[in-house]
């Protein structure tokens, strides 16, 4: 018998519908174990331990849920922040402190963003540590976002510079692409990822 011909990776824009249909279908029992899985891996994270301000997201779309590690961030004294789209600056965002019990407001994606926002942002480059939600993720540390490239855009100067803020992806394990992901160009890698399951440095990037 010929040995079969290896089958070429499905288009990036499939491979991101098949995974953010993974996530969704995750039951919410998964998905409160999944958060608070993810706090305990992260919380023994050096690069965690060392952040001062911290940016998480408000999960949507079965995104796994940093809100245990918010709380847990917010116990330990740490600054925490969630991502604004900018006003101006096209698919770019900038970061508004929120405390417990912050008022949020819906943007033009359904997505909660604290109000008032643009008064206290701060630039990107101030954060210590950001965690992003990610559609696919690879074990090099490759990612796929939802396809607007906005982390991209807001942290290419990390692409050229090794200055804070860390990057660290969240995923659930079920958005792993086991073939690996090819980054294009302007891809922004990542300094670690955390799942439920684990926490993974990779060195080569920092
Ligand atoms: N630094 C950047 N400057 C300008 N455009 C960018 C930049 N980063 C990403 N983009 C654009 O954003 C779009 C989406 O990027 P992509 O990496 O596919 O999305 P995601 O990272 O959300 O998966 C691409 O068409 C890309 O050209
Ligand atoms: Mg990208």
């Amino acid at each position: 018998m010929k040995p079969s011909s290896p089958v070429p990776p499905p288009p990036l824009n499939t491979l991101r519908q098949q995974l953010r249909r993974a996530r969704r279908q995750l039951s919410a029992s998964q998905q409160r174990h999944a958060a608070f899985g993810l706090a305990r891996h992260l919380r023994h994270a050096l690069l965690w331990q060392g952040a001062r301000r911290i940016a998480f997201y408000h999960a949507v779309d079965g995104e796994i849920d940093p809100g245990p590690a918010l709380r847990l961030a917010w116990q330990l004294g740490k600054a925490c922040y969630l991502p604004v789209l900018h006003p101006i600056k096209e698919n770019q965002m900038v970061f508004v402190r929120v405390w417990p019990g912050s008022r949020l407001v819906y943007n033009r994606w359904g997505i909660a963003e604290p109000k008032p926002a643009l008064k206290h942002s701060i630039s990107p480059g101030t954060l210590d540590l950001v965690l992003m939600p990610l559609v696919g993720f690879d074990e090099a540390g490759h990612r796929i976002g939802m396809g607007k490239g906005f982390y991209d855009r807001t942290f290419a100067f990390r692409r050229s510079q090794h200055r804070r803020p860390a990057l660290v992806g969240l995923a659930h394990e079920c958005q792993k692409v086991a073939g690996g992901i090819t980054p294009s160009a302007w891809d922004v890698a990542l300094d670690a990822l955390a799942t439920p399951r684990r926490y993974k440095a990779l060195a080569s990037h920092r």
